[in-house]
C-alpha cells in the first residue's frame, strides 16, 4: 500500500480506504464481511469508514465491525483509522438526524458501543444541514474532540459556503478540519468545480467516496445485471441509472482500461488518484476478489493527455 498526507497534518492515509455502506450488516454475511476487513487490513487498508445508519439494518454495519474488532483487531488498534458520521436518517423522532448536538453526540455515543471502540479516528457531520445553525454542529464537533471521543473531525457533502465557515469556525477554535469527504468518479467530477482546491486551500485532506459510481465503473454490468449486484440486491443503485448511454460509456472506457493492462475498476480508481489533491478513495467491495482487483489500482495512477482526452470524449 502507498499512503498520503493528510493535507497539513500528521496523519498518513492509505491511498485506498474500505467503506462499509454495503456488505456488511446484519442481511450479509458475518463471514464474507470479516474476510474482506481482514485482507483490507493485511494488505495495508488502515482505514475503514463508517456511518451511524450503513447496514440495512441501520447500525449492523457498525455491530459487525464492532464484532471484528472483539474478536481480532482489538490488538491493533492503533493501527487502525476508524471514522464514523452522523446526520443522515438513523432513528425515530426529532433527534434522529441532522446536525443538532442532541443527534450528533446521542449518536456517536450509540457508534462507539456498537463498535467497542472508546473513541473514533474521525467522526463527520454526515451532510449540511440547512436548518440547524452551523455554529451549533460546528461546536459540538469541537466538544466531541475536546471529550476525547474523537481524534479528528471532518465533513461530507458540505456546500463551497457552509465549508468555507466550518473551516474557519473550526480552526478559531483550534480543531483541524482533517477531512472533506465527497463523491468523486470518473461519471461524478463535481469537486473538481471548487471543492478540491478549496481543501486544499484549508489545508485539509480530501477523501472520495464512490469512486467506482457503486459498481458502474467496472465491468459488473456490461453483460447484463449479476443477480449478486447491487441493482439487483435494490440498493441505492437503481437499475433506470444504467441506461444505454451510460452503458456505451461503461464499454468504451472499459476499452482504454484494456490498452493500460488494468480492469475498469482499477483505471477508474486510477483516475481519482492521479490528483495529488485526493488524499484517499473509499471503495465499497462485495468479495475478496474485488478488493484483490481494486488494489492493483495504485500500480499505475498515470495518465498519458492523449488517454484523458479520450476519456473526456466519451463522456462528452
Ligand atoms: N459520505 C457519504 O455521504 C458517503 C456516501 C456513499 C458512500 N460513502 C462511503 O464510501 C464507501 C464506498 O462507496 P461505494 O460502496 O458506493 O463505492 P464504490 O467503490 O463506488 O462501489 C462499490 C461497489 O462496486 C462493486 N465493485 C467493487 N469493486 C469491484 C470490482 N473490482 N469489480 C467489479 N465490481 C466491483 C461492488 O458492487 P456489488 O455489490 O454489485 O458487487 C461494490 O459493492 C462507502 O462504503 C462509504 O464508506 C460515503
Amino acid at each position: 500500500m502507498k499512503y498520503r498526507r493528510c493535507g497539513k497534518s500528521g496523519i498518513l492515509l492509505p491511498e485506498l480506504s474500505l467503506g462499509l455502506w454495503h456488505n456488511f450488516g446484519s442481511v450479509d454475511s458475518f463471514e464474507n464481511s470479516m474476510k474482506m476487513a481482514y485482507y483490507a487490513f493485511d494488505n495495508g487498508i488502515t482505514h475503514f469508514d463508517l456511518a451511524n445508519n450503513y447496514g440495512p439494518s441501520f447500525g449492523s454495519a457498525e455491530e459487525t465491525f464492532g464484532e471484528i474488532m472483539k474478536k481480532s483487531f482489538m490488538p491493533y488498534r492503533d493501527e487502525l483509522f476508524i471514522s464514523t458520521k452522523a446526520g443522515h436518517e438513523m432513528w425515530a423522532g426529532p433527534y434522529g438526524e441532522w446536525g443538532s448536538r442532541k443527534h450528533l453526540i446521542s449518536s456517536l455515543d450509540q457508534s462507539l458501543k456498537r463498535m467497542n471502540l472508546e473513541y473514533v479516528d474521525i467522526f463527520y457531520s454526515h451532510r449540511y444541514d440547512p436548518v440547524t445553525p452551523l455554529e451549533e454542529t460546528l461546536q459540538t464537533l469541537v466538544d466531541i474532540v475536546r471529550q476525547g471521543k474523537a481524534l479528528y473531525v471532518g465533513i461530507s457533502k458540505y456546500p463551497k459556503a457552509a465549508a468555507e465557515f466550518a473551516y474557519k469556525y473550526l480552526k478559531e477554535r483550534e480543531v483541524h478540519c482533517l477531512l472533506y469527504q465527497g463523491r468523486y468518479n470518473i461519471f461524478n467530477r463535481e469537486p473538481e468545480e471548487d471543492i478540491l482546491q478549496q481543501t486544499k486551500a484549508n489545508g485539509s485532506g480530501f477523501i472520495a467516496f464512490s469512486p467506482l459510481a457503486q459498481g458502474l465503473l467496472t465491468n459488473r454490468y456490461i453483460n447484463g445485471i449479476p443477480q449478486d449486484s447491487r441493482i439487483a440486491r435494490g440498493g441505492f443503485l437503481k437499475e433506470e441509472q444504467l441506461t444505454e448511454v451510460v452503458l456505451k460509456r461503461i464499454k468504451a472506457l472499459n476499452e482504454i482500461a484494456t490498452q493500460r493492462e488494468q480492469t475498469l475498476a482499477e483505471m477508474a480508481l486510477a483516475w481519482v488518484l492521479k490528483d495529488d489533491l485526493v488524499t484517499s478513495v473509499i471503495i465499497g467491495a462485495s468479495s475478496v476478489n474485488q478488493l484483490k482487483d481494486n488494489i492493483r489500482a495504485i500500480e499505475n495512477c498515470v495518465f498519458s493527455p492523449e488517454e484523458l482526452e479520450k476519456i473526456n470524449a466519451i463522456l462528452a
